[in-house]
């Protein structure tokens, strides 16, 4: 299997192929004048699969990538998986209201006129794997949060609302700690209001994992309750972080402990590599071939 990267994902890929011991392809890329992607991969596959790793944290993010999808496919490549480390649109899963597009929907469809598979690293909901029209896969990264965890005396791991229970579980377990859930209403896009029910975190140390940190409301909120109540140091975990509109300054005027997040998109909390999910979410769809050299 050859490697490909986005334009978002260059260490990524980088450490995924190593970590696969293939090489990364060559990409010629440039933007023109009137803000439109130009790709070009002058390297012909000879019917190898190939393995496009490429966030689409962006608008640009996500037609690159399927300009990628379609050049890999011209130099004759034998498979494609889009290998999508941060997925687009991945919360409107679903038509919340009558008239609104289906947004994650309508991305997975795009992607399945250039790709055979579909590699997703935390999906939001893995519903939105079933609208791609080939190979599916999710995989998480949130074992290698966990680690991280594993020397910082975390005694309770907890998500922000029951949807994200199964991540605290599988963190939790990791850990060998104990794990619950929040309550958390939605108001609008940034305001949460958060129960943290009658849970004792009094003197205690505890890491919240949730899928993805966007503004940090939501984190902000818990961190705050949980201080509140006795919690000796909170901690903020997720394996995407866009952190936009002042995420990081809310969290630490709410006495964040530390946040850490993934390379899923690259930022200075990202202290977590999610290359070793994506090795093992391509080995387990594709049953890659892997090299001597190869990193576990
Ligand atoms: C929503 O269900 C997601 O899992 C996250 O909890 C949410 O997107 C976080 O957003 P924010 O950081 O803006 O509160």
């Amino acid at each position: 299997m050859r490697i490909v990267a986005g334009r978002r994902s260059e260490a990524l890929a980088q450490e995924v192929a190593d970590r696969l011991g293939t090489p990364l392809a060559e990409v010629e890329r440039h933007k023109f004048p009137d803000g439109e992607l130009y790709v070009r991969i002058p390297h012909r596959f000879d019917g190898e699969d190939v393995a496009v790793v490429a966030s689409t944290r962006t608008n640009d993010d996500l037609v690159e990538l399927l300009l990628l999808l379609d050049a890999v496919r011209e130099q004759d490549a034998g498979r494609v998986v889009a290998a999508v480390p941060y997925y687009a649109y991945a919360r409107q899963d679903q038509r919340f209201k009558e008239g609104e597009a289906f947004s994650a929907d309508v991305v997975a469809r795009m992607l399945a006129i250039y790709a055979d598979g579909l590699l997703i690293v935390d999906p939001h909901k893995s519903s939105i794997l079933a609208s791609f029209d080939g190979d599916q896969g999710e995989v998480s990264a949130v074992p290698e949060l966990a680690e991280y965890f594993q020397d910082k005396g975390v005694d309770l791991v907890l998500a922000p609302d029951a949807g994200a229970r199964g991540r605290a579980q599988m963190a939790a377990e990791h850990i060998g700690v104990d794990h619950d859930h929040l309550e958390k209403t939605r108001i609008d896009a940034e305001t949460v209001e958060m129960r943290t029910k009658d849970l004792d975190v009094s003197g205690k140390t505890v890491a919240i994992v949730d899928d993805i940190i966007s503004t940090g409301g939501t984190m902000a909120r818990a961190v705050a309750q949980l201080t509140e109540q006795g919690a000796k140091a909170v901690y903020c975990a997720a394996t995407h972080g866009l952190l936009i509109g002042g995420g990081v300054e809310k969290l630490e005027a709410a006495g964040v402990a530390g946040i850490v997040v993934t390379d899923t998109i690259p930022g200075d909390h990202s202290r977590v590599s999610a290359a070793p999910a994506l090795v093992r979410g391509l080995k387990a769809m594709w049953g890659v071939e892997t090299a001597d050299a190869v990193r576990p």
